[in-house]
Order: C-alpha cells, then sequence, then structure tokens
C-alpha cells in the first residue's frame, strides 16, 4: 500500500470521526434552543459548531482536490450552503430573534445529515474506488 493510499484511509476514519462531532454539536444546540429560557449556551454551541465546520469542510474540501475529485464544485458549494444556515442562524441568535431558532436548528441538522448521507457518502465511496486501484 502506497503512503498516499495511506494518508487517504486515515483521513476516511479521521472525517467519519468529524462528522459524529458535527452530528453530536448540532443536536446539543437543537436541545439548548429548547430550553426556556433560552440557554446561554446557544451562543457558544454556534460559535464553536461554525468554528468546527469550517475546519471540517476546508480539510474535506482539501482531501477532495488532492484526490481530483470530480464533483469537487458540487460538493463545495453545498458546504458554502450549508455555512450560510449557520450563519443565518448566528445572525438570528445574535440580534435576539429566537422565536425559529428551534425551527432553523432542527432544519440545519437535517441538512447536514443529509449532506452526510449523500454528498459525504458519495466522497467516500470515491475515495474507497480510488483505495481498491492501487
Ligand atoms: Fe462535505
Amino acid at each position: 500500500m502506497s503512503s498516499f493510499s495511506d494518508f487517504n484511509q486515515q483521513s476516511d476514519v479521521r472525517t467519519d470521526g468529524e462528522h459524529q462531532i458535527q452530528l453530536d454539536m448540532l443536536s446539543a444546540l437543537c436541545r439548548a434552543v429548547r430550553k426556556s429560557p433560552p440557554s446561554a449556551e446557544v451562543g457558544e454551541i454556534l460559535e464553536r459548531l461554525v468554528a468546527y465546520c469550517e475546519a471540517h469542510f476546508m480539510s474535506e474540501e482539501l482531501l477532495m482536490r488532492l484526490n481530483s475529485y470530480d464533483s469537487y464544485e458540487e460538493h463545495v458549494g453545498e458546504h458554502i450552503g450549508l455555512m450560510d444556515d449557520l450563519e443565518r442562524i448566528t445572525s438570528a441568535h445574535n440580534s435576539g430573534n429566537s422565536g425559529l431558532l428551534a425551527e432553523q436548528a432542527d432544519s440545519v441538522f437535517k441538512l447536514i445529515g443529509q449532506h452526510i448521507g449523500t454528498h459525504d457518502k458519495r466522497f467516500s465511496d470515491f475515495m474507497a474506488a480510488g483505495m481498491q486501484g492501487k
């Protein structure tokens, strides 16, 4: 096995772990926005979630480029849309507009879950197919 293939395999395992962390953070967000009065931790969770997603998406995009992934542009477009959604929730929270937070948190949880199950799964399959060929 080549060292680049080792790198890809390790990256794939690490990416799965990162997806689980994203989902755990999103589910913590969904719980926190439902507390009454709204929990002070909402802002902290959102801040950590945005930073984590930014770093995770960036590393995933780098891995796609390193492997000349054929759906790179489309996948990156999804990441941009998801970051926009998180930004919308953050500004709603920061402006004290908490009425729709629970709905928005549920929606982004669902969208990121779908992204992992479709786009990320496709990339993971692409990587696995590439590794079999090595
Ligand atoms: Fe992704």
